[in-house]
């Protein structure tokens, strides 16, 4: 399947763009100093699934997860929710800085494709 090589220079910092990869939308969040620490900040041990923010980031400064709701499958809205990450808007959960599920019927965090850096400015999803 193909893989998406996406630009970063384009992003500015706090936000968040949307390509399709496969058939799916996937989120690209380059986050500021604050959301990390925010995401950083979580009792993980409170978490429904629980998992660090560095297990789901390779670079803290980026954020890319399946924009996917872990529910039934509607498409969450970014810079949303009560935990500054995102809402899924078709039965409200909410979903953190590190797209962990912190509320509502969503049983998993959304989830984290597979990518690499190509370079400081080249993302490869997939
Ligand atoms: Fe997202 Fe139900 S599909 S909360």
């Amino acid at each position: 399947m193909a893989s998406l090589e996406v630009d970063l220079t384009k992003i500015e910092s706090g936000q968040t763009i949307t390509v399709k990869w496969r058939g799916k939308p996937v989120f690209i969040k380059r986050r500021t100093e604050e959301d990390i620490e925010l995401a950083n900040s979580v009792n993980v041990k409170e978490l429904r699934d629980p998992q660090t923010d560095s297990e789901r980031t390779q670079n803290p400064e980026w954020l890319v997860l399946v924009g996917v709701c872990t529910h039934l499958g509607c498409v969450p809205l970014p810079n949303a929710g009560d935990y500054h990450g995102w809402f899924c808007p078709c039965h409200g959960s909410h979903y953190d800085g590190s797209g962990r599920v912190r509320k509502g019927p969503a049983p998993l965090n959304l989830e984290v494709p597979e990518y690499k850096f190509l370079s400081e400015e080249l993302l490869l999803v997939g």
